[in-house]
């Protein structure tokens, strides 16, 4: 059997970061945007370091400004991850780029994104969830606004809120308000950490947030003491090792601390982050793992099911998908 026919669950992918590039350039087309200098010459997103990488993906949200352009987007992703064997995804939302914070125009993003969704899931098979994230840079404030109406907006699709951005900024503990918030409306707790910051951030992430799942969290290796707690109270981390691996953190896949962490008994489970950005998909990411580590169908299949249990949806949901 080919990788790429596994049935894939995906936790950890950024709506925006999913644009195809092609996609962006259309709607820019549309609106008489300027985006020069965004694309290399093969029409790649164009970027060499992390914080231009946030630069150039902000540059691009410029062109989705209505929830019928949201509309659009969800459904090219959905097909795009639908390709690769992808049957369940969950995906950040960011209501800092729909609407402002505003919670009346957050809530028509939300309805176009959820109708998209479900004709992706009748035409495709792939079933989709929200994230709601804020996003780290941007500061306690707006996050506080950000949980606001992640917690209105709370229910069967909306099922998790989460931090994204320069984790080099702040501290976990200044947003602990909006996580308290998102707690209290009952979403799911995940935060990125451990991928531009070490072994500290990451603890501060799980200690100062209470999150169950760590978005990356690779940088845990550093620290066999912190692997052994991830392990013991079954963290999971949302592993991306295409990402990690575009953006420089590891020369190469054989260099990726992910087989390790999983050896060392940690919940790890593979996903693409920014897709296009990385040049990657799910399908590529099980090719290379296989490549980098011999894994083999059972492994893969293994994985599946660990992000399943993890995902931030009903059981029904998560009966109907396994
Ligand atoms: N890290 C932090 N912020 C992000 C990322 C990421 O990998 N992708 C999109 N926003
Ligand atoms: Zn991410």
């Amino acid at each position: 059997m080919s990788l790429k026919d596994l049935a894939k669950v995906e936790l950890h992918l950024h709506l925006e970061g999913a644009a195809p590039p092609a996609f962006i350039r259309g709607l820019a087309r549309e609106k008489h945007i300027d985006l020069s200098g965004m694309f290399d010459a093969d029409g790649g997103y164009k970027f060499s370091d992390f914080w231009q990488f946030l630069k150039v993906y902000e540059a691009a949200t410029e062109t989705l400004k209505t929830p019928m352009d949201y509309h659009r987007l969800t459904l090219a992703v959905l097909e795009e991850s639908a390709a690769s064997g992808v049957i369940y995804s969950e995906t950040f939302l960011s209501p800092d780029f729909c609407g402002n914070r505003d919670l009346g125009a957050w809530r028509e993003y939300l309805q176009a994104i959820q109708e998209a969704a479900e004709i992706a899931q009748k035409t495709h098979g792939i079933t989709l969830r929200g994230i709601i994230t804020c996003i780290r840079h941007f500061g306690p404030e707006k996050a506080r606004q950000t949980a606001l109406c992640a917690a209105e907006t709370a229910g069967d699709f909306i099922t998790g809120f989460g931090i994204a951005g320069d984790e080099k900024i702040g501290k976990p503990k200044d947003f602990r308000w909006a996580f308290d918030a998102a707690r209290e409306a009952g979403l799911r707790l995940t935060a990125h950490a451990g991928e531009w910051g070490g072994p500290d951030s990451v603890r501060d992430a799980l200690h100062d947030l209470e999150v169950e799942r760590i978005g990356h969290g690779v940088r845990a290796i550093e620290d066999l003491a912190l692997v052994d707690e991830l392990a013991e109270k079954g963290i999971v981390l949302e592993v991306c090792p295409g990402s990690n691996i575009a953006l420089g953190l590891y020369p190469n896949w054989r260099a990726h601390p992910i087989s390790t962490l999983l050896q060392r008994g940690v919940k790890v489970t593979i996903s693409t982050d920014d897709p296009p950005f990385f040049h990657t998909t799910m399908a590529r990411e099980y090719d290379r793992l296989h490549d980098a580590f011999d894994w083999d169908a059972g492994q893969f299949r293994a994985i599946a099911r660990t992000s399943l249990d993890a995902a931030f949806c009903d059981a029904d949901t998560r009966a109907r998908i396994r």
